[in-house]
């Protein structure tokens, strides 16, 4: 986020112009609080939603019919700076309330959660991460940045950027995976195409502004961590593991132009984020730069009350203002007490200066002040989404799809084979979107039941079962009769992962694995399809099932990619971007693990379990194609400032394909004990049978060190090893001999 020189200046004298109280308002975010509509209370109704005893369409219109407070009297006196909203009507009347009724004219940002797309709702981030392709990333969010703006929406709470190592925790679905370097790659991919429509005239003749929004990288930091994988669980971590794991995707998102974060509900050695001055004020402000600004997760300064670090709302909102928390969600803390603690000399005209001027650098900054409204046309443009639009999506869709097994190569399968699509998730045309999407539209929804007829399959449908249904042997025995081949499509439904959806068993949920062992007796050959939000414990799915898809929530388009590669129109290119243990005890766990002193092997005193392997059923960075690769002649080149890692890959097969070649490091002896693995670079090369071409990935000498606990970033001479493979677990190793 860059302002001219001129918007710079507006905003400085706009500053001087302004009351206590009305840059307060600006800190303060309004989430409008629902006050009727409903014939039950909100809580039944989300735990309605949870138990499927309300679909997720219905859940939509209750909300979209519901009665909200939106404090106009507020925004007229200048006390509220921004809305959370998904509504453009009612977006232009509230505008035109902040900019022609209150003192200073200032226009409202109104945030909303698009995670992962806007009506054109595109893969879950734990999914579209595994592709391992930045402009997928970039193209993506720009798609959503266009159609959410015509929407009002100038602020996305987006990306969500953390990494996640431990499955249980729902979020794990939001975010890139277990790799920082990785969900460094995909968050700065994310925050340019959200935002770099700032600074080119678009090409579709659209106005400049309605090109970008604000992103808000988040959570900051660490909620990944959650102890035991429990949402909102405490966090604790050295220095060096918070900079070398958790922190590096928002340096990088910072690096490329953030325009704001948000931080995190838990507490990180022993102080929560909303609070912590380490982070937000002297890591995220000072040392990263950030030029926006900070807002708070909801509710979350008055919830440090219950973490046991302020005595009551004066003192939240003390500690949240001094630490660098610019902008309070939800709770109107900051417009009930900060005037008092400025007044009392608790909190300095600087803070609340400073907070003001970055919340309005951001308005200035995304236009509003000269083009607070949203136009007619622009409200209707995407009435009907463009083609291209549902193109990206289904391009996204396919690239994101993972062939895990194909023992007996019945894939690709013919479409004038019969299939028995079995599954209640294989004909749901909702759950197909996954968690955190609220814009989409049924009738932009393709179901993996439509994408076999799209297809022009001769399929036919039997439930048989389903993540939260009983199994009904009659549908299997009907299913068996019918098909030359089964799909079975199992996983979890979109309320099993997200937000507030931990889960202590990670297997597949409900009577899935017996469905399968039913499905398997039946003798006909059976092509599993997964439809998840987390990396499942697959032990027994590893060892019983000969093909296996993670389909993962793949947004509208879900049924069409997911079609085009069951029937080889798309030979699958997708990889993993998180481990998927045999059992959820081996949680946490990824492949950037350090040694030990006793890494696992056959002797007992090793570190190993005596029930489970140590190993995952499948790795990061994994992925299996209709044809296979060979590795050969790995040798690396050093020159000044870099090495150059070279490597031979072959297509051994007799299909063209895309393999995702993957470099990593290990820094095998250091002052802090590293990972036996790092991603540090990974390519596409596309290969026509039996062709074979060298890749060449390079490392920065610059890129080879390490954050120590005192938080500094060092690069020590030694012993390292280079890894070049299609995954964490296959690859030639080349060692050096390192002088920096
Ligand atoms: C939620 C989530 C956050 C979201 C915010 C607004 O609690 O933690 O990701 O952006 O509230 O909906």
């Amino acid at each position: 986020m860059q302002l001219t020189p001129l918007q710079q200046k507006r905003v400085d004298e706009l500053l001087a112009k302004m009351t206590l109280e009305e840059k307060i308002g600006q800190m303060n975010q309004l989430s409008p609080s629902l006050v009727g509509g409903f014939d039950v209370s909100f809580e039944e109704l989300i735990e309605m939603a949870m138990d499927g005893k309300i679909s997720q369409e219905e859940l939509h219109q209750k909300f979209e019919n519901a009665e909200r407070d939106y404090q106009e009297d507020n925004i007229r006196a200048g006390l509220i700076g921004c809305v959370m909203l998904q509504d453009p009507g009612k977006y232009n009347e509230l505008q035109k309330i902040a900019v022609e009724e209150s003192r200073l004219g200032i226009p409202l940002i109104i945030g909303f959660d698009v995670i992962h797309g806007y009506r054109s709702v595109y893969p879950i981030a734990l999914a579209e991460a595994g592709a391992f392709d930045p402009d997928l990333f970039r193209r993506t969010a720009h798609m959503a940045a266009k159609e959410s703006r015509t929407q009002g929406i100038s602020w996305h709470f987006a990306p969500m950027i953390d990494v996640g190592r431990d499955s249980r925790w729902g979020r794990v679905s939001e975010g890139p995976g277990e790799d920082p370097y990785l969900a460094s790659r995909f968050a700065e991919a994310k925050i340019h195409g959200l935002q770099d429509g700032a600074y080119e005239d678009a090409k579709d003749g659209t106005e400049r502004r309605e090109n970008y929004v604000a992103a808000c990288m988040k959570h900051y930091v660490a909620y990944g961590a959650a102890e035991s994988g429990r949402d909102y669980n405490t966090t604790s971590m050295s220095i060096s593991q918070l900079h070398n794991v958790y922190l590096p995707p928002f340096k990088a998102a910072t690096e490329a132009g953030a325009a704001s974060a948000m931080a995190s509900f838990n507490d990180l050695n022993g102080v929560p984020c909303t609070v912590n001055e380490y982070t937000l004020r002297r890591t995220l402000k000072e040392r990263y730069g950030l030029k926006g600004f900070v807002v708070s997760d909801a509710n979350a300064i008055r919830e440090c009350i219950d973490h046991g670090i302020a005595a009551d709302r004066y003192d939240a909102a003390r500690q949240a203002a001094n630490a660098g928390m610019d902008m309070d969600m939800g709770t109107s803390i900051y417009i009930e007490e900060l005037k008092n603690a400025v007044e009392r000399g608790d909190v300095s005209m600087e803070v609340i200066d400073e907070a003001a001027r970055r919340i309005l650098s951001v308005k200035m900054w995304l236009d509003l002040f000269d083009h607070p409204y949203i136009t007619e046309e622009a409200m209707h443009r995407y009435d009907k989404l463009p083609q291209e639009h549902v193109a990206l999506t289904l391009e996204a869709a396919k690239k994101s799809i993972v062939l895990l097994k194909n023992d007996e190569k019945v894939l690709p399968l013919k479409k004038d084979q019969k299939i028995s699509l079995v599954g209640s998730l294989a004909a749901s045309p909702s759950e197909i979107i996954g968690a955190w999407a609220m814009s989409w539209k049924g009738e932009d929804c393709v179901s993996i039941l439509d994408g076999f007829k799209n297809a022009g399959a001769d399929v036919k449908y039997f439930a048989c079962g389903g993540p939260d249904r009983e199994i009904n042997d009659d549908e299997i025995a009907q299913a068996a009769s019918f098909g030359d081949v089964i799909v079975a499509v199992v996983g979890e439904t979109t309320a099993m992962s997200g937000e507030a959806a931990s889960r202590a068993d990670t297997t597949l949920p409900g009577k899935q694995r017996e469905l399968l062992e039913k499905l398997l007796a039946t003798g006909k050959p059976v092509v599993t399809i997964l439809m998840n939000g987390r990396a499942l414990a697959l032990g027994w799915e590893a060892e019983n099932l000969p093909t296996l898809i993670e389909g993962w929530q793949l947004g509208i388009q879900m049924g069409n990619a997911i079609a085009s590669v069951v029937f080889g129109d798309y030979n699958p290119t997708g990889k993993l971007a998180a481990s998927f243990p045999y059992v959820t005890g081996q949680l946490p766990i990824y492949y950037n693990h350090t040694s030990t002193g006793r890494p696992a092997g056959k002797f007992k005193f090793t570190s190993k379990y005596i029930d489970a392997p140590t190993e995952p059923a499948f790795p990061f960075g994994y992925g299996l194609s209709y044809t296979t690769y060979q590795y050969s002649d790995l040798t690396v080149e050093e020159s000044v400032e870099a090495f150059t890692a070279k490597v031979k890959v072959k297509n051994a097969g007799n299909v063209a394909g895309t393999e995702t070649v993957q470099l990593y490091m290990q820094d095998v002896t250091a002052s802090l004990v590293r990972p036996v693995k790092e991603l540090k670079g990974f390519t596409k090369v596309a290969l026509a049978p039996g062709e074979e071409k060298e890749v060449a990935l390079t490392l920065k000498k610059a890129d080879m060190g390490f954050y120590n606990n005192d938080g500094e970033y060092v690069r020590e001479d030694g012993k390292f090893r280079l890894f070049m493979g299609g995954s964490s677990a296959e690859t030639l190793m080349q060692e050096l001999d390192v002088r920096f």
